[in-house]
């Protein structure tokens, strides 16, 4: 290698350059929007000396480590077994750069440590992994480790995070670029109801449809912290990792650690742009059963119908409603196994519950397969209750501090997921539970935050318990479940399918919960519900028109009892089921755009290039007279055929103010120019508080 070589990897539309000089850690050069970096200067020859600096200056690199001239946030802090911080000096020993992989190899000599970190291309966004492995004699202790650490332009305006509880997910935070620093940690022991370590920041004014974007997520489910940097250098770094408990991983001569990874997508398309390379990276994660997404089923889920009170006939009764009206899976939730008449006791105790199924699960398994539906199953494995089978035998097997007993929530505990034994025996559970009956379907629940905490192992024993699971049984789909949304990440999504975004299915609470979902993780996995009103989670009453309009947006399913319905209502959940089925193919595994018209009106579309739904919807009441066309940039270059696929708005179809045309577009398509959608917008009727109008639109090329 020359002294100084330049080093690119591009995807999509961005490029990531490196300048390696020798044996010194690379030296960035870009993150940003694609660029030829052919000539380029060293930076050393345009970057100019600096008062009260480094003689020998140092530019910003890929591993900041302190003593090598950086005074940014170490991206590693190893220690020997005395506890002492090792002064590590990084060799770069080999750098690869392919088509769509840059990897960068180091050496430290004297402690025997080598790193890696390895950047790949991936559906047009990076996914960054970086690696230690102890090629030395004596154990290194790991006190943290950066997954990424990467510079943000001068440019850069705003941050995008999100923070959320049990049943109010995903709520959307705007911060502008800090002064000193800014960073997200969540302690919790799982990934909380805010959503991943991630966040997307915003340069140039960026918005929803223009504007240069980046957008990043730590595929961990475990505690965590994203934080960005301001140094007096004049731009940001940004910083993803998991965090580590002191002493917790210890690197024995010849063992390797590696960090969870970061996707990383970068688009001048805004954040509708950023989201499409983060839905395509997610999309590559995921295994489905047979190599490919088969149509998102219509489920049936058995808890806000029944919540504990079921038995195999109830529930046979429910299963048969819910076939009536479509469904294609039935979800047997808490409350079937042993013990479990209420959430105080039961957990741990994986038998189906003789008093309520007392032939076990294969009868109303069959039952419901025999209606034409998949058989679903709940499951909270990594949980006991001190009321249980399980714990009187294994006390020692939840999470603890010695001395002292440990707090309850849900009047549960967390078992220890770094012991063998207790992965061992919950694999044996699920195994035989799985072997007993015809379960095509988990859904793996998670109901309490981790006090005390297992650190960052305890994560890890449950992705080796859900890794054994998956290849125990390739053919279940898994759903992640966390009280709700609170275990929705990149990392848990190897081993899963879906994930329920919330507890609280009121539609007018999933607005803007979905468009926060949607940062990060494409439509097909976000289950979405339609539940009774009043609404359990708030109370509130919605029309079923527009409780179904909103869950259409995801993974469709209902959560309720048909059969307790007005047979009018029946049939229009029946008709809302219909048209999820003739239009998922759109709704999933394309492209999702979002925006926001004037006075409170948000869209979303999804679908191709040439065919979407678009939902303009209204939560709150409309403040000015009439309603505003709707702009919708993506229509350009293109004539659409648009009609009106269904209304729902509360108190009718159409409110009784929308003009003629409005009536004559559900039956018949108008012509449109894109210019004329994108730069004067789609004409919508005036809509009532809580109401949201789905629009087919077709390009005619
Ligand atoms: C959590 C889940 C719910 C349901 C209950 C059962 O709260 O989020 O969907 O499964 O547990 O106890």
């Amino acid at each position: 290698m020359r002294s100084s070589d330049i080093v690119a990897l591009h995807s999509g539309g961005a490029s990531l350059v490196l300048e390696a000089g020798g044996e010194r850690v690379p030296l960035w050069r870009h993150l940003g929007l694609s660029v030829d970096a052919r000539d380029i200067p060293s930076i050393y020859r345009t970057r100019g000396r600096a008062t009260f600096s480094m003689d020998a200056d140092r530019a910003p690199d890929i591993l900041p480590l302190p003593g090598d001239g950086s005074f940014l946030r170490a991206a590693l802090l190893v220690c020997a077994k005395d506890g002492k911080a090792l002064d590590l000096i990084l060799d770069c020993t080999g750098i690869e750069s392919g088509h769509d992989r840059l990897t960068c190899d180091f050496s430290d000599k004297k402690h025997g440590l080598e790193v890696r970190v390895d950047y790949r291309a991936v559906s047009g966004g990076f996914r960054i992994e970086t690696s230690l492995e102890n090629r030395g004699s004596a154990p290194l202790s790991v006190q943290h480790l950066a997954s990424c650490s990467l510079p943000l332009p001068a440019r850069c305006e705003r941050i995008i995070s999100w923070r959320g509880r049990h049943n109010a997910e995903f709520v959307e935070c705007v911060e502008p670029m800090p002064q000193h620093g800014w960073s997200r940690e969540t302690r919790r022991g799982l990934t909380g109801h805010g959503g991943p370590c991630g966040a997307y920041v915003l340069a140039d004014g960026a918005d929803h449809h223009s504007g240069l974007v980046f957008a990043a997520q730590l595929a961990w489910s475990g505690d965590s912290r994203i934080a960005i940097e301001r140094d007096d250098e004049g731009f940001w770094t940004l910083q993803a990792e998991a965090l580590i408990k002191p002493g917790e991983v210890t690197l024995e001569p010849g063992s390797s650690h590696s960090a969870p990874p970061v996707l990383l997508a970068i688009s001048d398309a805004g954040r509708n742009g950023a989201m499409a390379i983060m839905h395509a990276m997610a999309r590559a994660i995921a295994r489905w059963p047979g190599g490919e997404m088969t149509p998102r089923p219509v489920h049936s889920n058995s808890w806000e119908a029944v919540y504990f009170a079921h038995d195999e006939k109830r529930i046979g009764e429910l299963a048969e409603a819910a076939a009536a009206i479509g469904a294609e899976r039935f979800v047997l939730d808490d409350g079937w196994f042993s013990g479990r008449g209420n959430d105080t006791a039961g957990l741990g105790d994986w038998i189906p519950d003789p008093a309520k199924y007392p032939d076990g699960l294969a009868r109303i398994a069959e039952r419901v397969r025999g209606l034409g539906m998949e058989f679903g199953l709940w499951v909270e494995p990594e949980m006991v209750n001190p009321e249980s089978d399980l714990y009187r035998a294994h006390p020692d097997w939840a999470l603890a501090i010695d001395g002292r007993e440990p707090p309850t929530a849900r009047n549960q505990l967390v078992l220890d997921m770094r012991r063998e034994d207790v992965r061992d025996h919950l694999f044996e559970r699920l195994d035989a539970i799985l072997r007993s009956a015809p379960i095509s379907y988990l859904k793996l629940d998670h109901n309490r935050d981790h006090s005390p905490s297992g650190g960052s192992e305890q994560i890890r024993g449950s992705y080796e318990l859900f890794a054994r699971l998956r290849e125990a049984h390739p053919e279940v789909e898994i759903e992640s479940c966390a009280g709700g949304g609170g275990r929705i990440d990149a990392g848990v999504l190897e081993y899963v399918h879906r994930f329920w975004t919330s507890d609280n299915i009121d539609a007018l609470a999933r607005i803007p919960m979905q468009r926060g979902f949607l940062a990060f993780m494409p439509p097909e996995f976000m289950g979405a519900h339609v539940g009774a009103s009043p609404s359990h989670a708030t109370g509130r009453v919605q029309s079923l028109d527009f409780r179904a309009a909103i869950a259409c947006q995801g993974h469709f399913g209902i959560e309720l009892d048909p059969a307790a319905m007005e047979q009018q209502e029946r049939e229009k959940l029946a008709g809302w089921v219909r048209l999820y089925k003739e239009w998922r193919h759109l709704i999933h595994g394309g492209k999702v755009l979002l925006g926001e018209a004037n006075d409170g009106l948000v869209w979303q579309a999804q679908g191709t290039d040439d065919e979407l739904l678009l939902w303009v919807t209204r939560a709150g009441h409309a403040e000015d007279r009439r309603a505003q066309p709707v702009p919708l940039s993506f229509a350009k270059g293109a004539d659409w055929q648009v009609r009106i696929l269904r209304s729902a708005v509360s108190g009718g179809v159409l409110t009784p103010r929308a003009t003629p045309f409005f009536h004559d577009l559900r039956d018949k398509p108008h012509g449109f120019a894109g210019s004329w959608l994108a730069h004067s917008g789609l004409p919508v009727p005036a809509l009532p508080a809580e109401s949201a109008m789905i629009f087919h639109l077709k390009a005619q090329r």
